[in-house]
Parts: C-alpha cells; structure tokens; sequence
C-alpha cells in the first residue's frame, strides 16, 4: 500500500470529490422520461410547455411543501438546482433588498455572514463572490454554537445573515436540535436590518436507516416569533431524482416570495414545468416520496458502512483521527490530527484517490487547524469505495507518523 502513494499504482481508484449519486441511483427514476409526452397538462389544466407561471405549477409546489414542511402557497418552483435560488437570493438582497423594507445590502457598506464550519464550500464561494466577509461559527452536533450566534448577531448589525444546513448537515451530517431551530428562527429579531436566514435542506428527506429523523418546523416557528419574512428555505430533487435535472424550490413568507420573484421575472420567463410535471407525478405524495427515498437509502447504505468500518477497523484503536457517524445525508466528516489534512489529500492524490481540497469545507478554503477532510462514498462503487478507504486510512497513518517523527 505504501508504494501506490509513490507511484500511483492502483490507478485512479476513486473519487470521493464529488457529491453526485452513482448511475445506479439514477435508474430509480429512469421510467419518467421515456413518458414525458403524457405530460403536457398539470392538474389544473396548464400547458406545461409554454410561457408563464413563474412561480411553479401547484403540484410541484406540494411537493417541494413536503420537502421543506410548509404550506405549498410558501413556496416558489426554480429550475434544476436549488444553489442558483440561494444565489440569486443573496444577489437580489446585495442589489435591491429581499425583506419588504429591506435597504440593499450594497448600500450598507460592510456586510458579514455567518458561516457554521465545516460548512458546503458553494455557500462560501456565493459569499466571496459578493466580497461579503464570512464569519466562521462552531458546529456542537446540535447545529451551531447558539450563544456564539447571538452574541455575534447581537453586538454587530452587519451581520446580514446566516448559512444553515439543518438536516444531516454537509460534511458533519449532523441535525439541529428543536432548542436549535427554535433560537435561530428567533435571531432575525435580534439582529439588524435586512438580515436572513439561509435554510439549504438539501437532505431534507435522506435518511440511511429506518428511522426518520424529524427536524423541527423553522416556518412554523418563525411565524410565531414573526420572523417568517426572514426566512429562506430551499431544497431539491438533485439527490432524489436526477442530480442535474431535477427540480429546486424557494419557500418564505409571501411578501419575501412576492419580492423576490419580482426579481426573477426580470432574470427569467420561468423555469421548466415539463420537468416540474414530471416530477410532481412520479412522486404524487409522502409515501411514494419515502418509499423512493428507502430504495436510495438500500444503495448508499452499504457505502457508508464501508466508509465507518474501515475507519473503525483501522483507526479506531490508534486514536490518530475522529470522524462523524452520519444517520443520513452524503458525508462522512473526518478530522486527522491538526496540521495533517492537506498531507493527507495529497498522499491520496498521489495514489490515484481523489479528496475533495483540504480547507474546502471553511470560508475562503482555509482550515486553521488543517485537519478536517470531507468524504463523500456516494460515487465510487463498493469496490473502488473499499480500496479508496484503505489508501486514506494508510495516508493518515502514514502522515501521522511523519508527524510524530519530525516532532511537527
Ligand atoms: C448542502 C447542499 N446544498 C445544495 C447543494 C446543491 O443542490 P442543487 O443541486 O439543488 O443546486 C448541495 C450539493 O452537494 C449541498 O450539499
């Protein structure tokens, strides 16, 4: 094993870089395009393909409603991913202001964000590319570090806002506790103005077990704490359907809604309803959504066990590493001893597995302690899954070893 990280010898084994469902995922939904033809009109008798209704055809807002747990009238359809709504939101909020009222970011001067680490490298960038400052808060398990939050949010009104991934969180998997949504609904009352608060549940529905994990009710909670027009969630099908052509879904309050697909209207004539139709009929309601979701879960499960095991096997008993035990989503977190990460990644170059970046899973690709590395098994077969695993396990072996003889 040593040799292959000097001379590449297995070849490209794997790459746990992307955070993409195998092929095989994909046939679980295979059916629906040969009979895209039957779907030319919704329920409501609309002409999925023509112009207009750019907030979503009503079954597709169902199901985005099951997805996020709110009212389908909460919620706006967009096209194949989920990234472009929260994009297009924070732009609209930098240029013309989301909240009603709201003064455009860009007019204020400073604007920070706050960012639960290790967090999903595409928030960060959204933020860089705004040259919004990020501010990276601790994750507990639970969620972020809520005193943290709000004596942050408290003491400094540029903070315009915060990134979340609630359920099965990218890369540590974890889920916020109810004490945890329920104090970040409240926390656009504490902060300044135009602040927001960035709900990406992307693994809303994503668990690998049995058992469902329930999240608690953000909109429900920030409609009693009068925060709703503050809240943004978003989520998916890219990991229930097809990862580059399923279907996305915003849900706020409606005057958050209203504003914001104003904007839209100038960005765009609507988003594609033929697919939105499509989707709305191959996953009509919850069961057939949960039973679709435990055919994903029979697929991933077995990597994920692979990933843990072969960590356990190998690492447990050296206590040179610490990792996440994920109960759904598509990370495993794993944290080396500090200082090792990018070694790491680097071994596993050499030896043909590719990792995604050290340091890609904090704001401007900087881990300051350089030792958390996201794994994502969702790509590689069990196979290349299974040799990948020994290659990372003996690079961190190897490079902790180094370590410990350099005295580093
Ligand atoms: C947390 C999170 N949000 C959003 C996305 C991307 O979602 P979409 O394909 O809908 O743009 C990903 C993809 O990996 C993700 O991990």
């Amino acid at each position: 094993m040593l040799l292959c990280f000097q001379h590449n010898l297995l070849g490209d084994l794997a790459c746990f870089f992307h955070r993409s469902p195998r092929l095989f995922q994909f046939h679980l939904y295979r059916i629906q395009i040969s009979h895209l033809s039957r779907f030319l009109r919704s329920q409501d008798g609309i002409d999925v393909r023509n112009y207009g209704h750019l907030d979503g055809l009503p079954e597709a807002k169902r199901l985005g409603a099951t997805l996020l747990g709110v009212e389908p009238t909460d919620v706006l359809v967009g096209g194949n991913s989920s990234l472009s709504l929260m994009y297009c939101c924070i732009l609209f909020a930098h240029a013309f202001g989301l909240r009603p009222g709201a003064a455009p970011w860009s007019h204020e001067g400073k604007v920070r964000f706050l960012c639960p680490v290790p967090g999903y490298d595409r928030h960060f960038a959204i933020c860089d590319t705004f040259g919004i400052e990020m501010i990276p808060v601790p994750l507990t398990g639970a969620g972020p570090d809520m005193d943290k939050v709000e004596a942050l949010v408290r003491r400094d009104p540029t903070i315009k806002g915060i990134w979340c991934v609630p359920k099965y969180s990218n890369p540590t998997g974890e889920t916020y506790s109810d004490e945890t949504v329920a104090r970040i609904a409240a926390l656009p009352r504490a902060a300044g103005s135009g602040f927001v608060v960035m709900w990406d549940n992307a693994y809303a529905v994503h668990d690998l077990g049995p058992e469902r994990i329930q999240l608690a009710d953000l909109m429900g909670l920030a409609r009693k704490a009068g925060t709703a027009d503050a809240v943004l969630l978003t989520a998916s099908t890219s990991k229930v359907t097809y990862a580059g052509a399923g279907i996305s879904f915003l849900a706020s309050a409606p005057e958050t809604l209203a504003r914001f697909a104003k904007h839209l209207g100038v960005h765009t004539i609507g988003a594609n309803k033929v697919n939105q139709l499509a989707h709305a009929r191959f996953l009509p309601d919850t069961a057939t959504l949960e039973t679709h979701m435990r055919r994903h879960a029979a697929i991933l499960a077995p990597k994920f066990r692979c990933v843990l095991e072969t960590l356990e096997q190998r690492l447990q008993a050296l206590n040179i590493a610490e990792w996440s035990q994920p109960k759904g989503g598509y990370f495993v977190s794993l944290d080396t001893q500090p200082g090792l990460a990018r070694q790491v990644v680097e071994l596993c170059t050499q030896a043909g597995v590719k990792l995604t970046p050290a340091g890609a899973t904090f704001p401007l690709g900087q881990d300051p302690e350089n030792r958390n590395i996201r794994i994502a098994p969702t790509f590689p077969s069990l196979d290349e899954l299974q040799q990948s695993m020994e290659v990372l396990v003996t690079a961190i072996e190897l490079a902790t070893l180094r370590a410990r003889s350099t005295g580093a």
